[in-house]
């Protein structure tokens, strides 16, 4: 399938990033040491993390995206399900709630192990579908797009899409470390950089979002 021009496409750069992030967490998988305890802490927060901005990807997929397109579709009597239904499932909460069980300590050895298995499994599971999901809505819902929304409009819904990448980013990062109780690490993200003149600076670099 031919491109999309980039300026209206909304969905190639956020899912440059998403790929990125699975490449990351798959090696990170593959490379933990399962019986160190400390090593494998370590990967469960990365991978709440990482899970929680994909999360945030959806959820700004749904809100700038789908829902702008469910109700074009709606004033101009289309019908279409699988608008309504692309981000319906709840692998991504069922994945958030197994990293926040594993992120609790275990009675012992064995049972971490028997968690690991669960957890490879069912990560290995999420990845088959999110690459595929990912697919779709290039090729299946950026046609719609710029079917029933002018160039014009969609260039803004992609502005609006990336902005929100940007800031959300931060945002998530802080957020969950707060909910990981890593207190000080949450502070130490918010404070402006060491170099930064001021408070101009700091909102310049996007940080005063925060
Ligand atoms: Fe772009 Fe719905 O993931």
């Amino acid at each position: 399938m031919a491109p999309f021009p980039e300026e209206v496409d909304v969905f190639s750069a956020p899912h440059w990033r998403m790929k990125k992030l699975v490449n990351l967490y798959s090696e990170k998988l593959s490379n933990t040491n399962f019986s160190n305890s400390r090593d494998f802490q370590a990967l469960l927060t990365s991978l709440y993390a990482t899970l929680h901005r994909v999360k945030s990807h959806e959820q700004i997929e749904n809100e700038y995206i789908m829902d702008e397109l469910q109700l074009r579709l709606r004033a101009l009597s289309v019908r279409n399900s699988s608008v309504s239904n692309v981000h319906s499932d709840n692998k991504l909460s069922d994945m958030l709630s197994l990293f926040e069980k594993g992120l609790k300590n275990f009675k012992n050895e064995y049972e971490q192990l028997n968690y690991s298995r669960q957890l490879k499994e069912k990560l290995d599971a999420f990845t088959r579908d999110f690459i595929p999901h990912m697919k779709e809505e290039e090729e299946v819902f950026q046609p719609l797009l710029m079917e029933y929304f002018t160039y014009e409009e969609l260039k803004d819904i992609k502005m609006k899409v990336i902005a929100r990448h940007c800031t959300q980013g931060r945002v998530d990062t802080v957020e969950v470390l707060k909910e990981l109780h890593l207190w000080n690490q949450a502070e130490e993200f918010q404070k402006p950089p060491k170099n930064a003149p001021g408070k101009r600076a700091a909102k310049g670099t996007g940080r005063g979002l925060l």
